[in-house]
């Protein structure tokens, strides 16, 4: 069969990102523009900024994976582009951006789901084996999701309330931390010990997870000891957090194994960028004889190579997007 070459576009939140993916599984070269360092200064995305940023830079993330991938647009089978869920403002970018090339290149036009991205960047490291189990964490995002085939999504469990990306987020600015907060919660995390017993919900008839109770009892913690005039242990109180939220995964993957005879776990979404989670999860497989699929670092947090990966089997369905293609703040998959 003739390679395929897919141009993916990535523009949910504050990366503008594209990349050249051939065949669903190898990343030929990828551009990911961060305003990472800008949206620090607010302590974390400003939508508008984001979005102006998108349009000013997308352009010049084309022109340089073109240059980089010594490939022409003639060369691309199909265009792909992250569509839903993220920022409106910031998705229209990528969207109007992938639906110009589409309609000036002649090229079929692929939807792909930004969580469905997540996902299938595990193929860009290693082939999903199905069935599966995929641990979804991410930002907006903490979902038990059973596959049997591709596409085919059931969930198993979910949170009830804040995603743990989210959690981390709020925790990392009550302890003076920079946005982003995830890999910075970590680094104090590493200096710390898991002292303080924070506590969360755990329904233990269900898969399902909770991070409101556990984000509060740290904001609480802070509050309390503050009044009372006392120090705080932050890279204590940064890794009791780390290690409960954690727990709680690792907990849930744990019973899945045992009683649904789990052979194939997927780790997917920015939280996976985790080293703490990473080794935490291989103990949890390795003893069961799971097999465990984590993206490289660079496929963890939002990237284009993802999106290239997802959009395959859509491509090799035949499953193509009009151009009236709209993007969408809050569409889901699950
Ligand atoms: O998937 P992603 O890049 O964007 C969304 O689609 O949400 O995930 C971003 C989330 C943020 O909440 C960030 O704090 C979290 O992933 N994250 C981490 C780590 N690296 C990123 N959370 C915990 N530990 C990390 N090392
Ligand atoms: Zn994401």
């Amino acid at each position: 069969m003739k390679d395929i070459y897919i141009l993916a576009i990535e523009t949910s939140c504050d990366e503008t990102s594209i990349a050249i993916v051939k065949n669903g599984c190898d990343c030929i070269y990828m551009n990911v523009l961060s305003q990472m360092d800008i949206h620090a200064d607010f302590g974390g995305v400003v939508p508008e900024v984001a979005s102006r940023m998108h349009t000013e830079n997308i352009t010049m993330v084309l022109e340089d994976v073109l240059k980089k991938s010594k490939m022409k647009i003639e060369d691309i089978d199909a265009i792909a582009v992250s569509y839903a869920p993220g920022l409106l403002g910031s998705l229209l970018v990528g969207v109007e951006f992938a639906k110009t090339l589409s309609y000036l290149f002649d090229k079929p036009l692929i939807a792909v789901n930004h969580i469905a991205g997540h996902i299938y960047a595990n193929n860009l490291t290693n082939e999903l084996k199905f069935p599966l189990l995929a641990l979804v964490i991410s930002g907006g995002h903490t979902d038990l999701v059973m596959m049997e085939k591709d596409y085919d999504f059931k969930v198993l469990g979910k949170t009830l309330d804040d995603a743990i990306g989210e959690a981390f987020d709020k925790v990392a600015r009550v302890l003076d931390l920079k946005y982003p907060g995830g890999p910075n919660v970590e680094k104090l995390a590493l200096k710390g010990k898991n002292t303080y017993k924070l506590g969360y919900y755990d329904d233990k008839n269900s898969y399902n997870l909770s991070y409101s109770g556990l984000k509060s009892s740290v904001i609480n913690t802070v509050h309390n000891e503050k009044q009372r005039g006392n120090k705080i242990n932050k890279s204590d109180l940064a890794c009791s957090f780390q290690t409960q939220a954690f727990e709680q995964v690792l907990k849930k993957l744990e019973k899945a194994i045992l009683n649904l005879g789990i052979k194939n776990i997927i780790v997917a979404g920015g939280v996976s960028a985790s080293k703490y989670l990473r080794k935490e999860i291989k103990a949890l497989c390795d003893k069961y004889n799971v097999n465990l699929s984590i993206p490289d670092f660079k496929y963890c947090t939002d990237n284009a190579g993802m999106i290239g990966a997802a959009a395959y089997p859509l491509y090799l369905k035949g499953k193509f997007s009009s151009l009236d293609l709209n993007a969408s703040s809050s569409s889901e998959i699950f």
